[in-house]
């Protein structure tokens, strides 16, 4: 008997499937088909599958080709699958070409003609308008927001926005955009969704015009600096029926959004502390120190920390507690130790524009707890740690490049969706909350 094996995602199924799975087939006896799992999707960078695992593994199995179906889970899966089976033809369309010659030491290796003018991408895009997106400001954040947004289908980054018409020129033209403009209705009216990376302050105008325009809005982090003005802008977007998200990478990558999990599981017994910090030595030429107003280590980088706070513990402190060391009269501060008292818990938030830490997360429980080593905020890899030290458990995961994908990939199922998510303008308006708190209630100073 002749195995055949081939792997795909198979997501909204469609005739050039068919089409290869049917000659794959007929190149043995027996056909094996292996399909992706989430995980596995999202670990290779696949972030725009629509269909669940168990969607695509029944319409594959309701073509009745394959004779057994196997879920791919893992780099690497493919030799163990032919070894472990004693599959004797490996075939994969000819997108692939060259690309698994490496199983010629395995079995045969056949690349089978791709099917023309059908893929999973053109049905998903069919299926939800491309989002013509324009980016607010042209700096170093929004520079890394384009390369990214490549990784995302469905949206198509079209003009910037900059009221220095020489910077949103070079900009598009680096990134090879169709458009620039210093005319903020002109650029919203070209545009149905925006992405907000302009300096903090400018934000809420911004997000609040386009929301008013009826645009979508992805607005960088710190999205506002008062709880006011958060409500006001998600209840605009709700009016006009758009999505407001802030973009905070972290709540998105799978690695974190697992390791909330598996804290909130139980593994670790009741959790009753959790502190994280971030901190990033700046020239002390850069806005973030010397614009007094706005800048500062709490408004430019306490996202992350209250972040693993707020969805370990929740909203429901009972009393915060801001140290702030300053380094020089009527500057900003360089560094901020914010505490956050619970009933039964307590969390710490460490960040520092001119003071430097270690960049690790430690959510401390009754049974044991995790550690996620520095940049923690790019969750790869933690560990359940207990009393026993043999008794470490290892979890890793994959953060794919800066990461913007995963917020932009969340962004755009919301607006597919058409409709918010209430946890995230909870913790938009938990930020703003604290933000809001530390530039008018008393800080302790340091020195
Ligand atoms: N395939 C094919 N002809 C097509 C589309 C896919 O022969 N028109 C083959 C692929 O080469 C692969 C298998 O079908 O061997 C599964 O492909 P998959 O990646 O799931 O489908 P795509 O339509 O290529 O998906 P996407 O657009 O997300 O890349």
């Amino acid at each position: 008997m002749t195995k055949v094996i081939t792997y795909g995602t198979f997501d909204l199924l469609h005739y050039g499937h068919q089409n290869l799975l049917r000659r794959a087939k007929a190149l043995g006896d027996y056909l094996i088909v292996g399909v992706t799992s989430e995980n596995y999707d999202r670990y290779r960078g696949k972030l725009n599958v629509q269909q669940t695992l168990m969607e695509r593994v029944e319409n594959v199995r309701a073509l009745g080709l394959a004779d057994e179906i196997v879920v791919e889970e893992y780099e690497g899966q493919k030799i163990d699958d032919i070894t472990r089976r004693s599959v004797d033809i490996f075939a994969i369309g000819s997108d692939w070409v060259g690309r698994f010659d490496y199983l010629n030491e395995y079995c045969k290796v056949v690349y089978l003609e791709r099917t023309k003018g059908i893929s999973s991408t053109e049905l998903r895009d069919r299926r939800h308008p491309l989002i013509r997106l324009g980016v607010v400001g042209s700096g170093r954040i929004a520079n890394r927001f384009i390369p990214e947004s490549k990784f995302v289908s469905g949206v198509t980054v079209e003009g910037v926005f900059n009221p220095h018409l020489d910077s949103a020129h070079s900009f598009a033209q680096r990134h090879e955009l169709a458009f620039y403009s210093d005319d903020y209705a002109d650029f919203l009216s070209r545009v149905n969704a925006v992405y907000i990376a302009s300096p903090h302050e400018t934000h809420y105008d911004y997000a609040r015009q386009a929301l008013r325009a009826g645009k979508h809005v992805l607005c960088e982090k710190p999205m506002v600096f008062t709880a006011a003005e958060a409500e006001e802008l998600f209840a605009l977007a709700r009016e006009k029926h758009v999505i407001l998200m802030e973009a905070i990478k972290t709540a998105y990558c799978p690695g974190f959004q697992r390791l909330v999990s598996c804290a909130k599981s139980g593994k670790i017994g009741q959790i009753v502390a959790v502190d994280a910090a971030f901190t990033k030595l700046v020239p002390p030429h850069m806005r973030a120190i010397q614009n007094r107003e706005t800048g500062g280590s709490v408004t430019e980088l306490v996202t992350y920390p209250l972040l693993a706070a707020f969805k370990l513990l929740g909203y429901d402190y009972e009393e915060i507690r801001f140290y702030s060391y300053f380094g020089q009269k009527g500057g900003v501060d360089l560094f901020s130790q914010l505490h956050l008292q619970y009933p039964g818990a307590v969390a710490t938030a460490k960040v520092g524009l001119g003071v430097k830490s270690e960049g690790s997360l430690v959510i401390s429980g009754t049974r044991g707890y995790i550690y996620v080593p520095a940049p923690w905020w790019k969750t790869e890899y933690f560990e359940l740690r207990f009393e026993n030290p043999n008794e470490v458990e290892k979890n890793f995961y994959k953060f794919s490049g800066d990461g913007l994908r995963y917020e932009l990939t969340e962004f755009l199922s919301r607006i597919s969706k058409g409709q918010m998510d209430g946890c995230a303008c909870r913790l938009s308006l938990g930020l703003a909350e604290v933000i809001e708190k530390y530039r008018s209630s008393d800080v302790v100073k340091l020195g």
